[in-house]
């Protein structure tokens, strides 16, 4: 079965989006179907990646760099990605093998070999590339130039990092896991950030939201944009107690 074949009608919602409204509690619907409890241990591996992949959505996009000897430079996006902690700051990435051949991929053997790698996360305007980037080339093609997109030195890593991205995150490979011999957890410490020029508020000391548009995947080939936004704040237990008490 192919995992990362896309559901067949498009449940994307880009052209009809829904506003939030910031203020009151969502009315929580009480479910009327039957749950279904799917006993996923039993699955087929292809079918637990499609349940989990469907359901943990949507995932930012790690479009990493990473360096070899004998290749040079290689890019290649991972939605198996997140921030796992600070002190030090940690990144979370799952490789899986390339599939039906049991091999590695290209960043899993760099990151092995070299321990050192960037990620970039992917914007609207950095997609396309990301894209191309995914394509299976042969070793000789490289998919960086492919792509259009301009490495430059990095700081404190040998794998450059792309100039293009909204912000990297130079890595150093902390600790790989396999947890079968097709799946490596790499976490990875970030020794320094890049962001480009507007994105960071030096008041806040964090990402503009308003001013940063990450994409995130859903599924196959299915995306999602950040644009819409809503607040939730949550309450003090004082201000909850009295809320209900007023009904
Ligand atoms: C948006 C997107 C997300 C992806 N996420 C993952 C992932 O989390 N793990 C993985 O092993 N492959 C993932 N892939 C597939 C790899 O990017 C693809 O196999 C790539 O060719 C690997 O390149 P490399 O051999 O140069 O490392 C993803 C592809 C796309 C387009």
């Amino acid at each position: 079965m192919a995992a990362h074949r896309s559901p067949r009608r498009s449940t994307a919602t880009h052209d009809s989006p829904r506003r939030f409204r910031a203020t009151g509690a969502f009315n929580l619907p009480c479910p009327k179907g039957r749950i279904l409890q799917i006993d996923i241990q039993t699955l087929a591996p292809a079918d637990q990646y499609r349940l989990l992949s469907s359901t943990v959505v949507p995932r930012p996009i790690a479009l990493i760099t990473s360096y070899s000897q004998r290749t040079g430079h290689n890019a290649a996006p991972f939605s198996f990605f997140n921030v796992m902690g600070e002190a030090p700051p940690v990144l979370a990435i799952g490789l899986e093998d390339k599939r039906g051949s049991g091999d590695l991929k290209d960043t899993t053997i760099n990151i092995k070999e070299t321990g050192e790698f960037v990620v970039h996360l992917v914007d609207e305007g950095l997609a396309a590339a990301m894209n191309v980037c995914a394509i299976a080339f042969p070793p000789e093609v490289n998919e960086v130039e492919q792509a259009g997109l301009t490495l430059v030195p990095s700081a404190k890593v040998r794998p450059r990092r792309i100039a293009q991205a909204p912000v990297a995150f130079e890595c150093r490979k902390i600790a790989m896991l396999e947890i079968n011999p097709h799946r490596h957890i790499t976490l990875g410490e970030v020794l320094c950030m890049h962001v480009r020029e507007g994105l960071f508020d030096a008041e806040m000391r964090y990402i503009d939201p308003n001013k940063y548009h990450p994409i995130g995947r859903m599924f196959g080939r299915l995306y999602t944009q950040t644009r819409q936004h809503f607040e939730m704040e949550v309450p003090e237990y004082e201000a909850w107690l009295a809320g209900k008490a007023e009904g």
